[in-house]
């Protein structure tokens, strides 16, 4: 009996150490911890469970079969978030690079399927090479399996990848149809083909870092959500996350205790907006004097930042914001702010998330540039995000509600339920001195003429009464009861059931 303890704790111990201490020690010297030391740190203590610790890749081409390291480049099992189950694969890079091999993406896709049936999240963790290249075809057989179940698992259970290394071909592909994506600055890239290749085929000279640094994913191709600048400062984040999210998509908002009552009058509020409607206040200092404890956990803080979103609490249940920033172009959708507000609309859809939507926005932004980039294609997604979700969705208008963006920031034609609108709101087709512009051509040339007329148009229009006539807007609210509007709102709304039409799935303009 001693004998097969031992052999037991010998296996163990030559599996945990990986691809030998000597890569632990070059993955230590480049700023990264290993696979393992990573999941302790995600985890509660003591609280994993590892699975197939002992399995090997059955390559034998190459000399393959004389080098077998036990766990095959990646670590895979479950353990808890705050009491709460996750599953969680690890990339292992000190063997063969964390490259994915048939029997390493078996490992994985038995912890997707393990996380699917029995309905919570799934983290993986990415520092690795892409396809074996000894194992050719049947390292691409392996990526399709995982990439597949991310498919099927997609808004049933949360889905997030972390990448913290290098992560090229096969290992960009299965993040990117996770819901969340996060980068480790400096130390982690991500693109489908590496700077060797881009040079050969386009002549382009790039570092790895200029190609798909978390630079470049969270300010300008937006594939990540958001970077962190070192491995642990990234999974404490992760940690934070998981406590805003629900195990899957029928389980319900999490329930954390608050001391933040739901009463909380905040009197600066009634001073946010300025006098002058073209001057530009921060968005962020309205969410984060709502919320509870000013706890906000924004996605996409670097990219589109003319839209803000990001998940917080009312009475410690779990919320989407939404808001226009008229800090940054003067809170204008884009296209690309449009995509990314469709996007985290659809999640919180998804996983019966409540969104609330602050609004103040000008309009779409004109020009050849959004045009010619397909403005109609990408603000349609945000409309059509916005008018399928079922959740309990609360809209505030704080100032500018204009034109089709007024329509599509969760208005009440597309079953806003609640729609607030403070004294300052002015909802119009567009701005008074272009409304005057286009009605009073002719009177141009006669300034005070045309200052009567933008007089009159503003007068009319830019208040939030006209709205609030029609029943658009269902109360005009003072500013500092804003956060106990919003609580009671959404307790009224707890038992909201709203369904669509049957349909296969819809055909959301992509
Ligand atoms: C097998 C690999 C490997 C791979 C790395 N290694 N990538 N082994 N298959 N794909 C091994 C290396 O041989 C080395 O082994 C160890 O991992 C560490 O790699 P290094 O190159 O020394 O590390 P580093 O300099 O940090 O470079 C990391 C890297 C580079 C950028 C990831 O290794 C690299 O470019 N790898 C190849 C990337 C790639 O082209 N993958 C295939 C993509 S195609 P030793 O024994 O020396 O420590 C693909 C198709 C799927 O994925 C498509 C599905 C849609």
């Amino acid at each position: 009996m001693k004998h097969v303890i031992e052999e037991l704790e010998r296996r163990r111990s030559e599996a945990r150490l990986g691809g030998g201490q000597p890569r632990i020690d070059a993955q230590h010297k480049r700023g990264k911890l290993t696979a393992r030391e990573r999941i302790e740190l995600l985890l509660d203590e003591n609280s994993f469970e590892e699975l197939d610790m002992y399995v090997e890749h059955r390559s034998t081409d190459f000399g393959m079969e004389k080098t077998k390291i036990p766990g095959d480049g990646v670590v895979t099992g479950w353990g808890t978030i705050n009491g709460r189950v996750v599953y969680v694969f690890a990339k292992d890079f000190t063997v063969f690079g964390g490259s994915l091999s048939e029997t390493h993406a078996k490992k994985i896709t038995k912890i997707q399927d393990m996380a699917l049936q029995n309905r919570a999240p799934i983290i993986g963790l990415f520092d690795a090479g892409g396809a074996r290249i000894q194992e050719g075809v049947a390292a691409l057989g392996g990526y399709g399996d995982v990439f597949l179940r991310n498919t099927l698992a997609s808004g049933v259970i949360p889905q997030i990848s972390v990448i913290m290394g290098p992560c090229a071909g096969g290992d960009v592909y299965s993040p990117a149809m996770t819901d969340f994506i996060f980068m480790v600055r400096d130390t982690s890239y991500m693109f489908v083909t590496g700077p060797e290749v881009v040079k050969t085929v386009t002549n382009e000279t790039v570092t790895s870092e200029e190609l798909g640094g978390a630079r470049v994913h969270t300010s300008r191709s937006s594939v990540a959500d958001r970077a962190y600048d070192n491995d642990v400062e990234a999974l404490l984040q992760m940690r934070r996350l998981m406590d805003f999210l629900p195990a899957h998509n029928t389980a319900g908002v999490p329930v954390l205790s608050t001391r933040d009552s739901a009463d909380r009058l905040d009197m600066s509020l009634d001073t946010l907006i300025p006098d002058n409607p073209n001057k530009p206040y921060d968005i962020k200092e309205l969410i984060t004097k709502v919320v509870d404890e000013g706890d906000f956990f924004e996605i996409q803080e670097a990219f589109a930042k003319n839209i803000v979103i990001g998940f917080a609490r009312m009475e410690g249940r779990t919320v989407g914001m939404v808001a226009n920033q008229p800090m940054v172009l003067a809170g204008v959708l884009d296209s690309d702010a449009s995509r990314k507000a469709a996007r985290f609309v659809r999640f919180c859809d998804c996983f019966e998330i409540p969104i609330i939507t602050f609004v103040d926005v000008p309009g779409f932004l004109p020009g050849t540039a959004q045009e010619y980039g397909g403005l109609i294609k990408h603000g349609a997604k945000l409309l059509f995000a916005y008018a399928e979700a079922t959740v309990p969705k609360i809209t505030l208008i704080t100032r500018k509600a204009y034109g089709g963006a007024y329509d599509v920031m969760s208005s009440k034609h597309i079953r806003g339920d609640v729609n607030y609108a403070w004294p300052t709101a002015e909802i119009a087709v567009m701005g008074a001195k272009g409304a005057v512009e286009i009605l009073y051509r002719s009177e141009l040339g006669d300034p005070v003429k045309i200052q009567a007329r933008i007089d009159e148009y503003q007068k009319r229009f830019a208040n939030p009464f006209v709205a609030a006539e029609r029943g658009y807007i269902d109360e005009v609210i003072q500013p500092h009861g804003t956060r106990r509007r919003i609580c009671r709102a959404l307790n009224m709304l707890r038992g909201k059931k709203l369904e669509n039409p049957w349909k296969k799935h819809d055909n959301i303009p992509l």
